[in-house]
C-alpha cells in the first residue's frame, strides 16, 4: 500500500524516536493519538510550567521539535510524511495530524534519524575550534526549509544576547515561583519526567553565558576552560502558534544537523521567557525583523570530554492515548 499507516511496530518504532526529542525542562509535552488513517499530535496541557513558560511558546516549540523527530524517523522508515499543522481551529492543542506516503530513504533521512539517537543537551563549555561558516550554512539552510530564520550573533548582537541571559538567569534566581516550579521538572528526585541532577551544572558567577540553573545540580561546573561558544538566534517571521510550531520543527532540524556534523549544542530561553528581554532581543539582536524563538549554544567540546548520561524520557506507552485513537483518524 503507497498510502495509509504503516504497520504497529513501524509505527511505535517512529514514536520511540519522537519521544528523544528536546523539551523545555525535559517536561515532554505531547500526546500522541493513533487513527485509521493518521496520526496525531496534541499538547498537554497538564504539563503547562505556569512560571517559567507562562504563554506556553516553549511548550509549542517542544512538540514542534517531537514532530519534525518523527516526520525524520518515519522518513528513514521509509515513509514520507504529510503534515497537516493546527488542523482543527475547535481545539488549539490539537496541533498536527500526520498522513504517511510510501517513500525510498535519502541518505540525509538515514544520516538525521541517526542523529535522533546520539544528541544530547550539553551545556559544558564549548572549546575555542572555530566552526567553519559552511557548517553554519547548512544548519540555517536547513532551518530555513521549515520557515525559520538562523542568526549568528557576532560583536554588540552578541553582547545583548549575553547581557539578557545573565539578567534573566538573575532574575530567575530571585523569582519564588519559578523556584517553586524547578524542583518539579529538575534535580536529584527526578523522574523521566524532568532534567536529572546529574546533567545539570552549577553556574558560576562569572560565566559570559550562564546555563539555565536547575535544582540541585550534581556538577560543580562544566568546564575549567573558558566557553567560546557561537551564539544562534533561531526566529520566524510570526509569532503564532503556528509560527511557534514550525520554529520548533526547525530546532530539531537545527540540532540533529549539528548533532550529525559533530557539534554540541545547548538550547537558551530564559531571555525570552521575559517579555522584556524577548523585546529587547526582537529589536536590538534582530533589528525588529523577525519574532525571536530560542537562542541557541552550539560549539565543539574539548577532545578531553567525557561522554554524559542521557536523560531519560517517559515511554511511548505513557504518551499514547489509546483510548482516543477511534475518534481521530
Ligand atoms: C523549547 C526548549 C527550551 C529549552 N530551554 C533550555 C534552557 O533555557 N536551558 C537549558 O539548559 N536547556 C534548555 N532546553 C533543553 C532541555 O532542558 C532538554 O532538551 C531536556 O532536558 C532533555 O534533555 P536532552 O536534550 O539532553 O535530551 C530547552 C529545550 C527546548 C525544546
Amino acid at each position: 500500500m503507497d498510502r495509509g499507516l504503516p504497520d504497529d511496530s513501524t509505527v511505535k518504532a517512529a514514536l520511540a524516536l519522537a519521544v528523544r526529542a528536546p523539551s523545555v525542562h525535559n517536561a515532554q509535552p505531547w500526546r500522541w493519538r493513533i487513527g485509521g488513517r493518521s496520526i496525531h499530535l496534541y499538547l498537554d496541557y497538564a504539563r503547562t510550567l505556569t512560571a517559567t513558560d507562562p504563554d506556553q511558546r516553549d511548550l509549542v516549540l517542544s512538540c514542534g521539535t517531537a514532530l519534525h523527530h518523527l516526520r525524520i524517523a518515519f522518513a528513514a522508515l521509509g515513509w514520507s510524511a504529510v503534515v497537516h499543522r493546527l488542523p482543527n481551529p475547535a481545539d488549539p492543542n490539537h496541533l498536527a495530524a500526520v498522513e504517511l506516503v510510501r517513500h525510498r530513504p535519502t541518505s540525509l533521512d538515514v544520516a538525521l534519524n541517526a542523529a535522533i539517537s546520539r544528541r544530547q543537551t550539553d551545556r559544558r563549555h564549548y572549546s575555542s575550534w572555530p566552526i567553519p561558516h559552511g557548517y553554519l550554512g547548512l544548519v540555517a539552510e536547513r532551518a530555513a526549509t521549515l520557515g525559520a530564520i538562523v542568526t549568528r550573533a557576532s560583536d554588540r548582537p552578541r553582547e545583548v544576547l549575553a547581557e539578557t541571559i545573565r539578567t534573566a538567569a538573575a532574575r530567575h534566581t530571585r523569582d519564588l515561583e519559578y523556584h517553586f516550579e524547578l524542583p518539579n521538572w529538575s534535580g536529584r528526585h527526578s523522574s523521566d519526567d524532568a532534567v536529572p541532577a546529574r546533567n545539570a551544572f552549577r553556574v558560576r558567577q562569572r560565566d559570559e553565558l550562564p546555563a539555565r540553573e536547575f535544582a540541585a545540580p550534581a556538577s560543580a561546573d562544566g568546564a575549567h576552560e573558558p566557553d567560546y561558544a557561537e551564539l544562534l538566534v533561531i526566529s520566524t517571521s510570526a509569532d503564532d502558534r503556528l509560527s511557534r510550531l514550525r520554529a520548533g520543527e526547525a530546532i530539531s532540524a537545527v540540532l540533529l544537523t549539528a548533532t550529525n556534523i559533530g557539534l554540541a549544542a545547548c538550547l537558551l530561553t530564559e531571555p525570552l521567557e521575559l517579555a522584556d528581554l524577548r523585546r529587547r532581543v526582537r529589536h536590538e539582536v534582530l533589528d525588529d525583523l523577525a519574532q525571536p524563538q530560542a537562542i541557541l549554544r552550539v560549539g565543539w567540546l574539548p577532545t578531553s570530554a567525557l561522554s554524559l548520561p542521557i536523560t531519560p524520557r517517559r515511554s511511548v506507552a505513557d504518551v499514547l492515548d489509546p483510548f482516543e485513537s477511534a475518534a481521530a483518524s
